[in-house]
């Protein structure tokens, strides 16, 4: 599964980028406004981050013709960019002419395993299913995510399944169980999947063990 961090902060990005196990990054206009910083300075300095990433940026245009330019405009600012467009009908048209440009996509704000159907039929590279918002309404997020997986297989789409809105490491292991090619996870979370009581222990042990021995490598 690819690991993205689900930030608009550059310096999240470098740390995250420094572990090598970063696939991409993906950003909102919440995040990016959050940043406190410009949208194109803080997109492309990401990109620079992860030179081989796929990074989203989302339009926030909703009508057609201007959600067109918009997306033009920012999937020429490097090359490794994916245009992040929210599941509405002139998001899934928008869609359906950036994949004939070959310019590549990420649909977001889906919750349901029929608007990444509508995602996938328009040619969407990721969909992002958000599992975190659906679990604040009382409902199991993962359903969806799962549902999604299986429909992309099933009817042999390209589009690959991103779970977003991720709240805890629970939700990366879901995703994992799911099936899912992508999770975007916050910066902090990211870092809690490396922790376990067990390693820490483990390396305790091992450690005064060694030192207890007077031993040396160096
Ligand atoms: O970036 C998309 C998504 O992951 C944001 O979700 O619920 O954490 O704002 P949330």
């Amino acid at each position: 599964m690819k690991l993205f961090v689900d930030t608009g902060d550059v310096e999240e990005v470098r740390r995250a980028a420094e572990w090598g196990i970063l696939d991409g990054v993906t950003t909102n206009p919440t995040l990016i406004a959050k940043s406190g910083k410009g949208f194109k300075e803080t997109v492309l300095k990401i990109c620079e981050l992860v030179p081989d990433g796929e990074i989203s940026a989302e339009v926030v245009a909703t009508d057609y013709d201007a959600m067109l330019k918009e997306a033009l405009e920012i999937s020429s600012w490097h090359k490794s960019i994916v245009v992040k467009v929210p599941l509405i009908e002139p998001g899934v048209r928008l869609v359906r002419t950036l994949t004939e440009k070959g310019i590549k996509t990420n649909v977001t704000l889906v919750f349901s395993v029929s608007q990444a159907l509508l995602a996938a039929k328009a040619g969407a590279t990721f969909i992002s299913n958000f599992v975190g918002r659906v679990d604040d309404i009382g409902n199991d997020g993962m359903d969806a995510v799962a549902d999604s997986v299986a429909m992309v297989a099933n009817y042999g789409f390209h589009s690959q399944i991103l779970v977003a809105s991720v709240r805890h490491p629970l939700h990366v292991v879901q995703a994992v169980n799911a099936g899912a090619h992508i999770a975007t996870v916050p910066f902090k979370i990211l870092q809690m999947l490396f922790k376990h009581p067990l390693t820490d222990a483990g390396l305790k042990r091992f450690l005064d063990d060694w030192n207890a021995a007077g031993l040396k490598i160096l």
